[in-house]
């Protein structure tokens, strides 16, 4: 039976909500920084295996737990916990409120991202002094149109329908992000200069191989970069057809999300460099250096509306994502229609989000959830499936639309080796104060 908010019509029309919902500005202004930063082209030795780990075993699970209990976040949690522990099925709510927590912060700062677009529609964001015209959005209720306009939107879209909405938006905007994002790869090559920003990105220095950091750097970044968070891509999962092998599509969407950032670095760190900036990450990169480079670039104004633009599709995909994970459970939970879910989900994220538009009060709300909240929903997310609901109930599920049953190494993979890096994620990330 299908779940009431419908399904997704094919995998493909799955694999590209997923990727909507990866892609996001973990592979924009972290990904191509960390590239750089700590190893070049050797970083993407453990950032590649960390990805494939986790997708295969991450993603999987979430997918499958959602298609299993044909329902989002807190069903999913109460049928794992169901006759184990009634506490077990009540703490789905932390995924939850990790999910709507990372919208409320995700929906300001994509607001700041349209605003960066309309700059560049009307011209202002060239002339303007980057950091000043940056500066003038990020105090309290600096952002007010823009952030509301995100929301506004995620919502419209949201509210005229569900899963085919969510597919025919992505099927849109994930192209159109590649494309564009392409465009730009090859427009900063031709810069001058630009080859220091290859270097910089793609020179092995395989002596950092040697460093921690750059493991635990390259763990965090695959963890946040997949959105596995406990929560979300259950909710997607829960739309998944049982004819569909859920392994291939949590490669596919693993494989496209580093497609993403790899492009991302692309575009971002050769330009930086043709034009003698610091390479940077964070904020400072979009807002700043970003628009810097399209003030110097020849037919700047196009590629800095296109760029904006790009981020805009990546951002509101993943937003998506986070608000139906909240919007469905809200339905199931209350047993409420889908308008009154959307717009409930709607009004926490703007009403909360309204009194944290400062660039300190923001930064610190992405740094609490992302780094106690989510983590903590994908630790006890893949606790819940591994070992709560149990490796035989889960594999059942993950066999299903496969024509080879799962291979054996698949069950230490992923309750000896992916379960415990999770708990490691979060430890880390509380002392490192965020590695995703
Ligand atoms: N996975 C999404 C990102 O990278 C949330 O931003």
């Amino acid at each position: 039976m299908q779940h009431k908010n419908g399904s997704f019509s094919n995998s493909f029309g799955f694999i590209l909500a997923c990727v909507g919902s990866a892609v996001g500005l973990g592979n924009i202004w972290m990904f191509p920084y960390r590239l750089g930063q700590y190893g070049g082209s050797a970083f993407l030795v453990p950032y590649i295996l960390f990805v494939v780990l986790f997708g295969i075993t991450g993603l999987s699970a979430e997918f499958a737990i959602g298609r299993r209990a044909k329902t989002g976040t807190l069903g999913s949690y109460e049928l794992c916990w169901k006759d184990k522990s009634k506490l077990g099925g009540k703490l789905g709510w932390i995924p939850l409120a990790g999910s709507l927590g990372i919208a409320i912060g995700y929906s300001i700062i994509i607001g700041w991202v349209l605003r960066s677009l309309f700059g560049s529609l009307s011209g202002t964001i060239l002339t303007a002094d980057a950091g000043e015209y940056f500066a003038k959005a990020t105090v309290s209720f600096g952002s007010l149109p823009w952030h509301f306009g995100v929301v506004a939107i995620t919502t419209v879209l949201l509210l005229t329908g569900s899963a085919l909405i969510i597919e025919k938006a992505n099927k849109v905007m994930m192209p159109l992000f590649f494309i564009l994002f392409a465009v730009l790869a090859v427009r900063v090559f031709f810069l001058n200069g630009s080859l220091e920003g290859y270097k910089f990105l793609f020179v092995p220095r395989w002596e950092n191989l040697k460093d921690v950091n750059v493991w635990i750097m390259a763990m965090g970044q695959a963890f946040f970069s997949l959105s596995i968070t406990g929560s979300g891509m259950i909710v997607y999962g829960s739309y998944l057809d049982k004819k569909e092998d859920i392994l291939s599509s949590s490669l596919r969407t693993a494989f496209f999300d580093t497609v993403a950032a790899i492009l991302s670095a692309l575009v971002i760190m050769p330009a930086v460099f043709a034009f003698g900036i610091e390479p940077d990450r964070g904020p400072s990169l979009m807002f700043i250096t970003m628009p810097h480079i399209f003030q110097q670039m020849p037919m700047g104004r196009a590629f800095a509306v296109i760029f904006f633009l790009s981020v805009c599709f990546a951002g509101i995909t993943s937003l998506m994502n986070m608000f139906e994970a909240v919007i469905e459970s809200i339905q199931q939970k209350f047993g409420l229609g889908r308008k009154a879910a959307v717009l409930i989900c709607s009004l926490i994220c703007f009403g909360v989000g309204v009194f944290l538009e400062g660039e300190s009060s923001v930064g610190n709300w992405m740094d609490f959830i992302t780094i106690i909240v989510v983590p903590f929903g994908a630790v006890f997310g893949a606790f819940s499936i591994y070992y709560i609901f149990g490796y035989k109930n889960i594999e059942a599920e993950l066999n299903e639309g496969r024509s080879k049953p799962i291979p054996g190494w698949f069950r230490p993979l992923a309750k000896y080796v992916y379960v415990p890096l999770t708990v490691v994620v979060f430890i880390l990330g509380i002392i490192f104060k965020g590695i995703g």
